[in-house]
C-alpha cells in the first residue's frame, strides 16, 4: 500500500523495495490459483512450484503490501495464546502439535532462507516471556510446565537477567527463535517462485472466487481464471462465510521504532504477559544506530480512534525500560486476527467445494502460521498426509473457547446499534483531513474531507455485511468494527473479508 494512500510507513517498507508485477491482462487456466502475495500465499506458490506444481499468484497490491509489511516478524514456537490456554481448549497432545508446527515453520523458513540464498537478515534468537512489574510469576510457572508438556522441554525459567538486555526479572527463556527482514524474505520467495517458473500477479483485484470441478476465479478488470485448486490467502478470506467470520475477530495493534546506541539491547524477542501483550525486538541493519521495535496498545478494529494516544504510551512504555533509546523513527499500525480458540484456520473452506482452501486467523502469529499454511495446503493439494490437518482444519467442530465465542459474537452485534444511534448531522464543520459518518435521513454517509477541504461521500454501509465503517485517523481509514473490513479515505477496499469498495455517493 503506497504510503501516499494516507497509511503509516513501517521501517521495511522504508527499507526494502519490491518491484511490481504486471497486472493480469488475459484469461489464463492454471493447476493452483493462489491469492494473496503476503508470506502465506508466497510460501504455498513456492513449496507447490518447488514440487512441480504449476502455480499462479494473483494479488491486488504489490508483493507483501498487506499485513507482511506492517509486521514486526518474530518467529516463535512460544504462543501469544499461551501453552496454558492451548491446552486448556485443545488438550495436550493437539498443544505439543501445535508446538511443533510452529518449530517447523521457523525451521522452514531458514531451509529456503539458506536453499535460496535469500538476503533477508534472517537470525536465530532467544525469546524471553516477563511479567509486567509487580504482578505475580506464577503464571511463568505454569506457563513453563505447559510448554514442557508440550514438548518444547529446552524452555527454562531464569532468575538472572541476561547481559545487556534489561530489570525484566524471573523470566522464561525460549530459544532457537528467529527474526528477518519479512519483505527481503518475500522478495527472495516472489524471485524463487518466477524462477521455477511460477507466475505472478500485482495490482490484480479478485472480485469472485468459485469452487467446483475447475474453480473459476474472477477478477476485477475482467479476466477469469480456471485453476483445478484455489487458495484463499488473502488474510481475511474475501470468500468468507459464517463459518469463518464469527470465529475470528479483527484488532489493530500499534508499533513504535526508536533510535538506539548501537548493541545497547541484546538481539532477543521479548514479550511480557500483559492484556494485550508488549512486543519488542531490534533491528540492526543500520550503520550508525540500531532500531527498538516495540509493539503493543490492541483494539477491537474499528472500536477506538485513538491512535495518537496508543503511539504515545508504547513510547513511555518503551523508554521506562530502555533509556537508551531517543528518537520516535517509526510508528505504524495493522491489523491480526485473533481466533476463538488461538489456532489459525488452513485447509478446504467449510460448506465450499473440496478444491477450495483458505489460510487465516494468524492469531498475531501469522509469520508461522502463513507458513505452516504453505506447508499444510501444499500436502492437502498434493494429497500428502500431514499431521497437523485436523488441527487447523477451519471446519473443525470443538468450537475452541464458547466463552470467548460468544463474547465476540455479542461484540459484533452490539456494532449493529450503530444504525439506531442518532449520529451527527451532515452539517457538521470538518478539519481538513480527517474523516466523519453522519446522519443523512435514514442514510449513514463515510464524509471525508481533504487536504483541500473538498468533501467526498460514501456509503457508510460496509459491503460485506451491513454494519457502519468508523473512521481511523491513524491510518486514515475507514474500519468495519464488526469483521475488520478497511477501506482507503476514498473507499476503496484494503482488507477483507469484503472484495467490495465502499459504494460512492454522487455531489448533489
Ligand atoms: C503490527 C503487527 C505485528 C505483527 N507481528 C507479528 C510477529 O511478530 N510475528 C508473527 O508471526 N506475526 C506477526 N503479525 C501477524 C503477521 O504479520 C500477519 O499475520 C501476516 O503478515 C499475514 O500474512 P498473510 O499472507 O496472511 O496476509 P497479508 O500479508 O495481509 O497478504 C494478503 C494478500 O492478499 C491480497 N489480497 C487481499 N484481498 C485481495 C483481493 N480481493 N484480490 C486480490 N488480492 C487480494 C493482498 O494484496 C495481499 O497480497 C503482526 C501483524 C501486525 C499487524
Ligand atoms: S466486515 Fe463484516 S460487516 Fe463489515
Amino acid at each position: 500500500m503506497p504510503a501516499s494512500s494516507g497509511t503509516t510507513v513501517s521501517i521495511w517498507m522504508d527499507t526494502a523495495h519490491i518491484p511490481d508485477r504486471q497486472a493480469l491482462t488475459t484469461d489464463v487456466t492454471t493447476d493452483v490459483c493462489i491469492i494473496g502475495a503476503g508470506i502465506a500465499g508466497l510460501t504455498t506458490a513456492y513449496l507447490l512450484a518447488k514440487e512441480g506444481t504449476k502455480v499462479l499468484v494473483l494479488a491486488d497490491r504489490g508483493v507483501g503490501a498487506g499485513e507482511t509489511e506492517r509486521t514486526t516478524a518474530h518467529l516463535a514456537n512460544a504462543l501469544d495464546d499461551r501453552y496454558v490456554e492451548l491446552e486448556k481448549i485443545h488438550g495436550i497432545e493437539k498443544a505439543a502439535l501445535a508446538a511443533g508446527s510452529h518449530t517447523a515453520a521457523i525451521n522452514q523458513i531458514e531451509t529456503i532462507v539458506r536453499s535460496e540464498k535469500i538476503d533477508c537478515a534472517f537470525e536465530r534468537l532467544n525469546g524471553y516471556l516477563f511479567v509486567p512489574e509487580g504482578e505475580s510469576n506464577d503464571i511463568l510457572h505454569r506457563e513453563l510446565a505447559a510448554a514442557h508438556r508440550a514438548g518444547l522441554t529446552d524452555v527454562t525459567i531464569e532468575t538472572r537477567v541476561p547481559p545487556n538486555t534489561f530489570d525484566m526479572g524471573v523470566h522464561l527463556q525460549f530459544p532457537d527463535q528467529g527474526q528477518f527482514h519479512p519483505l527481503l524474505y518475500l522478495k527472495g520467495l516472489a524471485d524463487a517462485v518466477e524462477k521455477m517458473g511460477g507466475i505472478i500477479h500485482t495490482n490484480t483485484h479478485v472480485d469472485s472466487v468459485k469452487g467446483g470441478e475447475t474453480a473459476v476465479i474472477k477478477t476485477a478488470n475482467g479476466h477469469t481464471v480456471t485453476a483445478a485448486s484455489v487458495v484463499v490467502a488473502t488474510n481475511a478470506p474475501i470468500n468468507d462465510n459464517a463459518t469463518i467470520y464469527t470465529r475470528q475477530a479483527p484488532y489493530r495493534t500499534y508499533v513504535v521504532g526508536l533510535k538506539i546506541p548501537k548493541k545497547t539491547l541484546q538481539k532477543a524477542l521479548y514479550w511480557d504477559t500483559q492484556d494485550p501483550y508488549h512486543y519488542v525486538r531490534v533491528d540492526d541493519s543500520q550503520k550508525n544506530h540500531d532500531v527498538l521495535i516495540v509493539g503493543g496498545e490492541d483494539h477491537k478494529t474499528g472500536q477506538a480512534n485513538d491512535a495518537g494516544l496508543r503511539y504515545q504510551r508504547l513510547e513511555t512504555w518503551a523508554r521506562k525500560r530502555f533509556p537508551a533509546a531517543t528518537k520516535v523513527l517509526y510508528h505504524w499500525s495493522g491489523q491480526v486476527l485473533e481466533t476463538v480458540d488461538g489456532l489459525a484456520m488452513i485447509g478446504r473452506k467449510p460448506l465450499d467445494t473440496d478444491n477450495v482452501y483458505i489460510i487465516t486467523g494468524d492469531s498475531g502469529m501469522g509469520m508461522t502460521h502463513g507458513t505452516i499454511g504453505g506447508m499444510l495446503i501444499r500436502d492437502l493439494i498434493l494429497g500428502t498426509e500431514n499431521p497437523w490437518a485436523d488441527l487447523y482444519d477451519p471446519g473443525r467442530k470443538t468450537i475452541g473457547d464458547l466463552k470467548e465465542f460468544v463474547k465476540e459474537n455479542a461484540n459484533v452485534a452490539g456494532e449493529y446499534a450503530d444504525w439506531l444511534r442518532p449520529g451527527k448531522h451532515d452539517d457538521v464543520p470538518m478539519k481538513t483531513e480527517t474523516g466523519m459518518v453522519v446522519r443523512r435521513g435514514t442514510k449513514r454517509i463515510a464524509v471525508y474531507c481533504d487536504a483541500f477541504g473538498k468533501k467526498n461521500e460514501l456509503s457508510a454501509v460496509c459491503p460485506h455485511k451491513g454494519c457502519i465503517v468508523h473512521w481511523n485517523s491513524g491510518e486514515k481509514s475507514w474500519d468495519c468494527p464488526c469483521h475488520g473490513s478497511r477501506f482507503d479515505r476514498y473507499g476503496t477496499v484494503v482488507n477483507g473479508p469484503s472484495s467490495r469498495n465502499l459504494v460512492m455517493i454522487e455531489a448533489d
